[in-house]
């Protein structure tokens, strides 16, 4: 089976601190796969140095058979990666769906389309692009917010604005830190459908959680960190019972 991305003996300190020391693993093509760990384990780090916005000390990234441990972050994002943010970006004073229009594929900085402009030339390209919005909001379930401002909507709601940004570049594999912090248990329900269909269209999801719900009902395999390294990986049910695991938590409980 073949992995679509491959972690090799990965580290980056800041300072004294060893965020991610020697990581090691990989995410098969096509899967939901969780990482897990205590607050502090370097989950958070590691999407940074996957994603280009934090440069390695050393160690290997490996996206679809090609390094990117040097690439920018728009070019990672170019080849398909993406990322959400642990707390979601700063939204722009506009509706949903003019958001989605800010983000063409591929290139760097914002360029708002024409097309939301009344009286300018609507380029085909420019429609194209709308249709995809559009279906991206229906995939999220946030179609009857489309003509509402962003920075009105509920936390939970602007994760899946941010969620749909992503998937307006139809990526190829995403990185989730933490989908369901701060969201309300009934919009976590909703949350967890829309990650199923996103992963059923052909995207392989890298998902940081903590909600062991979430886990357990979603991924084939979890990644458990601590102190900058990978402790364990297995099925949800053999990491809940691995032992190493549980006393990381703890640890970082009376830490
Ligand atoms: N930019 C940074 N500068 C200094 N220290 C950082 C930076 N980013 C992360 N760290 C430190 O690296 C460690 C791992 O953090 P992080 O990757 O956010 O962990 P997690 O997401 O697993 O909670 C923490 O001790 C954190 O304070
Ligand atoms: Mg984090």
């Amino acid at each position: 089976m073949s992995q679509i991305l491959e972690i090799k003996a990965l580290s980056r300190s800041f300072g004294g601190l060893k965020a991610v020391s020697g990581c090691d693993f990989s995410v098969r093509e096509g899967s939901i796969t969780g990482l897990v760990g205590p607050n502090g384990a370097g989950k958070s780090t590691l999407f940074n140095l996957v994603s280009g916005f934090v440069k390695a000390d050393s160690g290997q990234v490996v996206f679809r058979g090609d390094r990117i441990e040097s690439l920018a972050g728009h070019d990672v994002a170019r080849l398909g990666l993406r990322r959400t943010f642990q707390i979601p970006r700063e939204l722009k004073n506009m509706t949903v769906i003019e958001n989605l229009l800010l983000v063409p594929a591929g290139q760097t900085g914002d360029r708002l389309v024409s097309v939301i402009f009344p009286g300018w030339k609507v380029k085909a390209e420019e429609r194209k692009l709308v249709e995809t919005a559009r279906e991206v909001l229906a995939t999220v379930g946030l179609s009857e917010k489309a003509g509402h401002l962003a920075v009105r909507l509920s936390g939970g709601q602007k994760k899946l604005l941010e969620l749909a940004r992503c998937l307006m570049a139809k990526p190829k594999m995403l990185l989730l830190d933490e989908p369901t912090a701060g969201v309300n248990p009934t919009l976590i329900r909703h949350l967890m459908s829309v990650l199923r269909k996103v992963h059923e269209s052909g995207v392989t999801l890298l998902i940081i959680e903590h909600n062991m719900t979430v886990i357990m009902e979603l991924c084939e395999r979890v990644i458990v960190m601590d102190r900058g390294r990978v402790i364990a990986a297995g099925t949800p049910s053999e990491i809940q019972s691995n032992e190493e695991v549980l006393d990381a938590y703890l640890g970082g409980i009376s830490a």
